[in-house]
């Protein structure tokens, strides 16, 4: 990944020129390296509606620099196959008609190898236009551009989230890879970090990337809360399950009770029950779950319910991001390669931790807040206005990154947002509750 400016020593920092292209290949680059244990035929499938195939995220990711970079900026830049922006737009409704996302996994053309070819002709363009363009130029283009790179990041996420749900409907449990975890012996004791009432501050403010909907910074009143010093573990939710968890309508939210009778739900996504033990789909195949690691790929419902059931609730979003500001910014995240929550070893907690863990990687933490505007949000004019905004409805926050974002990717402002019964994402729970 892309290096900080402060590893270089100051005689040979790059120009702003080369840390953008240095920028832009790194994470098209590693793209393709998450790729690189797929199978041709892994590439095409779509296992439900929001899962998207493999080629088909390459392909949208190229196709988001040329309609909205190259297009525009590129003289006598002509698409090689016009006809992609109709398979190959997200949701982009100014931009022009688009395929059905629920049919993404029927175009079995282009072949994979046809998306590759396409791909690297975007990267070429990308790279001529950002080497050759004045500096006026650069400066105009440098925001779209990052947008780009954090939104390929984005779906750098997507291609793992997306293959793991794609191998869990084989029966033959394939693995993407062999990633071999090490075990605790336990985890460290959950206890209670308290934050005082007062007038917060949230939102980004400052230089750097961010998405709109982290801004504008704004004054939030808290009452005094606590927060657990870590995330619930596997074990933990299982306790949940063991005490009629999933059959107590008392614990549940009207919309999520009515979910769990329709879809039979009796355990996080992937969870199977074999041979009398507890077993997990992971992208190392089938393994018995591990009942310190992180509980993962629960629904908003579900982190709802077991925190009913702990007498506790779920944070806001501003609690968690006050509990999150000045904390490092470092987790388990895509680039340690294990692609799974990770128990807290014991050496990184002293037996009180004063500042909470594992806030950032492992898993997406639900909040009880709805994904809304911030006082004086305003999208941005034209197709672009269409990346954030119009999503504030019937969907929650998550906060601080997962085992598959990238660390350069992620903030204490970081806003992601999933409707309250998706659970294909790794998202998991941390409990708050009041002093
Ligand atoms: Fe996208």
């Amino acid at each position: 990944m892309a290096k900080n400016i402060q590893e270089y020593p100051a005689q040979t920092r790059p120009s702003p020129r080369q840390r953008l292209l240095e920028q832009f290949h790194n994470v098209r680059t590693f793209s393709e390296h998450l790729c690189e244990p797929l199978e041709i035929e892994d590439y095409v499938v779509q296992s439900m509606p929001d899962v998207s195939p493999t080629k088909w995220h390459l392909a949208h990711t190229s196709w988001f620099f040329e309609t909205f970079i190259l297009e525009p900026n590129l003289k006598d830049y002509r698409s090689p196959h016009p006809q992609y922006t109709y398979l190959f737009n997200s949701y982009y409704n100014s931009v022009g008609e688009r395929h059905c996302r629920a049919n993404r996994g029927l175009i079995s053309r282009p072949t994979v190898q046809e998306i590759y070819v396409y791909r690297h002709y975007i990267d070429e363009c990308m790279h001529n236009l950002l080497e050759q363009c004045d500096d006026a130029t650069l400066e105009r283009l440098t925001p779209l551009v990052t947008l780009g790179i954090n939104h390929e990041q984005q779906h750098q996420e997507l291609i793992v989230t997306d293959i793991k749900h794609v191998l869990s409907c084989n029966p033959l449990y394939p693995a993407y890879h062999t990633h071999k975890l090490t075990p605790v012996a336990a985890t460290p004791a959950l206890n209670w970090i308290s934050y005082p009432e007062g007038i917060a501050r949230i939102g980004f403010e400052g230089d750097g990337f961010f998405y709109d909907n982290e801004g504008p910074r704004h004054r939030q009143f808290l009452e005094s809360y606590q927060l657990a010093s870590r995330l619930v573990t596997n074990g933990e939710y299982l306790a949940f399950m063991n005490d009629g968890g999933y059959k107590n309508p008392l614990l549940w939210l009207s919309m999520g009770w009515s979910t769990v009778q329709s879809t039979e739900w009796e355990a996080p996504l992937y969870w199977e029950h074999l041979d009398g033990r507890w077993h997990m789909m992971t992208l190392s195949g089938l393994q018995e779950v591990d009942l310190n690691a992180p509980v993962c790929h629960v629904s908003y419902f579900e982190a709802d319910a077991y925190a009913r059931w702990a007498n506790a609730r779920l944070a806001t979003e501003a609690e968690w991001e006050v509990a999150a500001q000045g904390l490092p910014l470092q987790g388990n995240f895509v680039e340690s390669g294990a692609l799974q929550p990770l128990p807290l070893q014991a050496h990184t907690h002293t037996p009180q931790a004063a500042q909470p863990e594992q806030m950032y990687g492992d898993v997406w933490e639900w909040t009880q807040s709805a994904y809304l505007a911030y006082p004086g949000y305003k999208p941005a004019p034209g197709a672009i206005g269409e990346y954030n905004g119009k999503f504030m409805c019937n969907q929650f926050v998550l906060r601080g990154g997962s085992c598959a974002t990238s660390v350069t990717h992620i903030r204490p402002t970081y806003r992601n947002f999933f409707p309250p019964d998706a659970r294909w994402q790794f998202m998991g729970i941390r409990l708050a509750r009041e002093v």
